[in-house]
């Protein structure tokens, strides 16, 4: 542990010892030369003896779980990295903070300087300190972590560790017996038909899921029943560390012992390519089950098939794993992933386990209620129903006891001695991330239990935090994405959502994963979730770096200023309007805030102060009432983000453009919360100085001007972009600046007002990366002819999937063309066309998901073919008021994920009842609902069929 921490202070060192800040402290510190140098000079070494502590702890880390003396080592270790990032912001701070023009004209030039040398040789003195205190701390570890074969302790040691350590637990899972599967017949039944079908080829099948799940109990389950059918069998361990060599000689002494009766005596001599030999030639003549159980990589599996030849006797290969990668080395026939149980098989489960005496394990009446309880905090991960429910089954089956032990679950998950081995399960999945993943795992463990988390907003945040560095020419935001796609991959968060083009769009922690993080982030004070009834804030002399906030009380100023090194809070309550003191109070106390998120606070106001905050990179105010900032905020050089989207933001200071590192700047003001509007929402304008905001890659929205237009085309690296008020002169430069852009994938335009045409011909080719394209104005027809840029071979659209038409009134059919547009995954129009008619031919739209058309006033007749729209999800039809008849063929396309009828007349209902679909699912609203009740957000009448 701890290694996290350390890293992070490592990379800060790096930010003060980079170019930028080493030039700002030359020019600024011109006349104290010596003093920087030598300052300098320290923090370098400081930096280069936390890597090598670093280093050493991620050596260490395992084997010492649970050893005081090393946890106290680790715990000195840690402080001093938050000390020193604490010097080293300081540090920082001085560098790169401009000094109040207004207080320097009171203040007299000379006593500005000596201030600042005083603060100089303040820092210098505390680093020279900090270095001293390092290299003690190192050396100590040689007497006292150590002492034991100081000699020996080479990276050999520590995977052994690792191996003997997942052996063991492997050897628990698979001495779960019978009784313990439950809930699995279906999955057993599946693998037991693969291990045994005639066909002769050898095949491989994978089991997979997180830890716990119970995927080498269900393996072993098989091997005990099936090996007998084979004529050598053999059972290996692979983890993580594996040695190629190590295995091979398992596999070959296990498959020979049942099947020659042979010993090997030469084994140990024998080097990788000869075991490789002696494998192949007992493989090629023999019917064999092999298990390899716990398999962490691909490149595990593919060194041993080098020697697994595929005869065709029919052997089979079964592996477990936690790495979907792994799993997807089988054929998609032969795989099968393990889900948590269902509430029902959980309760059996638990039952049997904690009353296996009582015939049919049933409990007392009583106690059913507190069971379910204790049940459901299992979250169906089955290790943890069997070892919370042997628990029980030494205890006292009172109803005190059980609530004694439902109260202290989550306790005991983290410390009880028997829960040991639920802790090692889930814990050697963090142990074997890479250490820039365990900051972003431990991250996600801050958020409550069951709390989604947005892929974008966490990304965002994850960078402002500093955990995501650039990886050759990747951006930060494509590195952090990968991190997320491999968590996932590891099964360490669980995917929710995607979007409708398959990108990641939400995912959550799962509950045990989540609970025995949130013990690792207390020990790492990385960070706490504060839910205001927590009574430890007043005495304890905190050191959290990180505060995310899921429920406010009115103590928690008080929680804040008492947590003076924080550097980010995330307030998810939006609950309490007292809660817009929160930016006041972080604004005066805590001078190194990093994060600030605030979103969806009834907050009026941003105090001037906030521009001492230099060190913010994240600021987070959407959703909030306030109209302007204050000047200070050009002061924030380092905000990466700036975040006022749908907030009452009007304008923004023109010192915005000083913000250089600017990434993301969203700042819309929403006029209509129903969207009907053709103007429902204004963004800001930035008259001067646009082009120098080079680093962003979001802008949302833009109030058009001239000016800005023209200069938009510098902003090389903008990803998503919204412009609001469009005139038709700005197209042309419109245009130009848009072709420069060549990561462009989200672009949203709306005209100045609903009947100005939107001229993009000029748009030509399309960016390459287009993905989605949200037009709003009236377009020329041309727009959807031949010449179009959307059709044109080379780009054009084929790498669009989302298209969005607002009150375009397009009065020929637009959809022979875009069905051109095979890879459309949404469609959208509103008030888009104003003909009568709308026909989806058979083949059209192949990959379409969402459709959703609205307020298309004078259609009357919809049809579709069967065949149109094969993998559609969800449709939505609203206020098609002239529609008289239910659309034809809409049996076709069900049954669909979601399909609604919005705003119809109750004529309409009725054709729709009476109809083919009559009796299938799905929702609607009427018109005077709406009429009658026009604050009620759409989604919320619907009633169901
Ligand atoms: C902790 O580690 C030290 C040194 O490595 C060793 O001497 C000591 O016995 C260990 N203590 C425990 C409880 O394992
Ligand atoms: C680990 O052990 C193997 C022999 O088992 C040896 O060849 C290798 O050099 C060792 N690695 C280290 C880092 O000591
Ligand atoms: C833009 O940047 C340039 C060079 O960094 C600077 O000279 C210019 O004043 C800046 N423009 C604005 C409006 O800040
Ligand atoms: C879009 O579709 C074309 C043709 O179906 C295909 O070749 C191309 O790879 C697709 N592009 C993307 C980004 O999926
Ligand atoms: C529904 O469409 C009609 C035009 O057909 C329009 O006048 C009306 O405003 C729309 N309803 C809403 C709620 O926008």
């Amino acid at each position: 542990m701890a290694e996290a921490v350390i890293l992070l202070a490592v990379k800060k060192i790096g930010v003060a010892l980079g170019n930028d800040a080493i030039n700002q402290a030359t020019s600024k510190f011109k006349k104290f030369v010596t003093q920087l140098t030598e300052l300098q000079g320290s923090m370098g070494r400081i930096k280069r003896e936390l890597r090598l502590i670093h280093q050493f702890l991620s050596r260490m880390d395992v084997r010492n779980r649970n050893n005081e003396t090393y946890e106290i080592w680790v715990e000195e270790a840690r402080m001093m990295a938050h000390g020193i990032e604490d010097i080293v912001d300081e540090y920082l701070q001085l560098v790169t903070h401009k000094h109040d023009t207004r207080w320097s004209t009171y203040v007299k030039k000379g006593f500005m300087r000596a201030n600042i040398l005083l603060s100089l040789n303040k820092i210098a003195s505390a680093s020279k300190d900090a270095e001293t205190n390092l290299v003690h701390l190192f050396q100590a570890k040689d007497r006292w972590v150590l002492m034991e074969g100081s000699g020996s302790t080479t990276s050999n040691d520590s995977s052994n560790y690792i191996v003997e350590r997942s052996q063991h637990l492997a050897s628990i899972s698979r001495s779960l017996g019978e009784e313990d599967l439950v809930g699995v017949n279906r999955n057993r039944e599946k693998l037991e038909e693969w291990l045994s079908d005639e066909s002769s080829e050898c095949s491989m099948i994978t089991l997979h899921g997180m830890g716990g799940l119970g995927k080498t109990a269900l393996a072993a389950n098989a091997y005990r029943r099936e090996k007998e059918k084979f004529q050598c069998h053999a059972w290996v361990s692979i983890s993580q560390s594996y040695s190629i060599k190590d295995v091979l000689k398992c596999l070959i002494t296990e498959l020979s012992s049942n099947a020659e009766k042979r010993t090997w005596d030469n084994i140990n001599n024998m080097d990788t390519e000869g075991l490789r030999e002696e494998l192949k030639r007992f493989l090629t003549h023999k019917k064999c089950l092999i298990v390899l159980d716990d398999v962490w990589t691909s490149e595990a599996i593919n060194d041993l098939l080098g020697s697994l030849v595929c005869n065709l006797k029919g052997s089979r290969i079964l592996v477990t794993t936690r790495v979907n990668d792994v799993a997807h080395l089988a054929f998609p026939n032969r795989r099968i992933t393990l889900e948590p149980l269902y509430e029902k098989e959980s309760h059996e489960l638990f039952c049997r386990t904690a009353f296996p005496r009582d015939s049919n394990h049933e409990c007392a009446a009583e106690l059913s209620h507190l069971i379910d309880q204790i049940v459901s905090k299992c979250k169906g991960v089955p290790l943890a129903i069997v070892s919370v429910g042997r628990l029980v089954f030494v205890r006292d089956k009172t109803k005190e006891e059980l609530r004694r032990i439902h109260d202290q679950l989550d306790w005991e998950l983290v410390n009880n001695p028997s829960l040991e081995h639920v802790r090692s399960i889930l814990y050697l999945s963090y142990i074997y991330l890479p250490t820039q993943l365990k900051s972003c795992f431990l991250y996600c463990s801050l958020f409550p239990e069951d709390h989604l988390l947005k892929r974008k907003a966490l990304i965002r945040w994850w960078i402002a935090e500093g955990f995501i560095s650039n990886r050759g020419r990747s951006t930060m935001e494509e590195v952090a994405e990968g991190y997320l796609q491999e968590l996932v991959n590891r099964n360490m968060l669980q995917l929710i959502d995607r979007n409708s083009f398959g990108r990641i769009k939400s995912f959550r922690m799962h509950d045990i994963m989540h609970e025995l993080a949130v013990d690792l982030c207390q020990r790492e004070c990385f960070g706490v979730a504060y839910n205001g009834n927590d009574r430890h804030w007043e005495y304890e002399d905190r050191n959290e770096r990180r505060l995310v906030i899921h429920k406010l009380s009115k103590d928690i100023d008080q929680a804040i200023s008492c947590t003076l090194s924080l550097r980010s809070v995330i307030v998810l309550d939006n609950s309490m309007a007292s809660s817009s003191s929160i930016l006041r109070i972080v604004a005066d106390k805590c001078r190194y805030m990093s994060v600030l998120e605030l979103s969806g606070l009834p907050i009026n106001m941003v105090p001037d102060a906030i521009g001492d905050l230099f060190n913010l990179h994240h600021l987070g105010l959407r959703g909030s009432n306030i109209k302007l900032l204050p000047k200070s905020i050009e002061k924030l050089t380092n905000l990466l983000t700036l975040d006022l989207f749908r907030s009452g933001i009007q304008e923004l200071p023109r010192g915005i453009v000083k913000l250089k590192k600017l990434r993301h700047l969203f700042a819309e003001k929403q006029n209509d919360r129903h969207r009907r509007l053709f103007r429902w929402c204004t963004g800001v304008s930035i008259p001067k100085g646009l082009e120098n905001l080079t680093n962003l890659q979001s802008l949302q929205a833009l109030e058009s001007q001239d000016e800005s237009i023209r200069c938009l085309g510098e902003l090389r690296q903008m990803r998503g972009l919204r412009l609001w008020n469009v005139k038709a002169n700005h197209c042309e430069y419109l245009c130009e600046s848009l072709l420069r852009m060549k990561f462009l994938s989200y672009l949203s335009i709306t005209a100045s007002d609903e009947d100005d045409v939107l001229h993009l011909d000029g748009l030509n080719p399309l960016p390459p990366s287009l993905h989605k394209l949200r037009l709003s104005g009236r377009l020329a027809d041309s727009m959807l002819g031949a010449e179009s840029p959307l059709f044109q071979a080379d780009a054009g659209g084929q790498n669009l999937y989302s298209l969005r038409l607002f009150w375009s009134q397009l009065r020929k059919d637009p959809l022979p063309s875009l069905s051109r547009l095979l890879n459309l995954t949404e469609l959208h129009f509103t008030r888009a066309y104003s003909g009568d008619k709308l026909v989806f031919l058979t083949g059209w739209f192949p990959k379409l998901k969402i459709l959703r058309l609205r307020d298309l006033p004078n259609l009357k007749r919809m049809e579709i073919q069967q065949g149109a729209m094969a993998s559609l999800e969800r449709l939505r039809l609203i206020n098609l008021s002239s529609m008289e008849e239910v659309p034809l063929g809409i049996e076709f396309i069900m049954p669909l994920k979601y399909l609604s009828f919005e705003e119809i007349t109750l004529d309409f209902l009725q054709s729709l009842r009476q109809s083919k679909i009559g009796n299938m699912r799905w929702w609607h609203t009427l018109q005077q609902e709406i009429d009658m009740e026009p604050t009620v957000g759409l989604g919320r009448r619907m009633s169901c069929f």
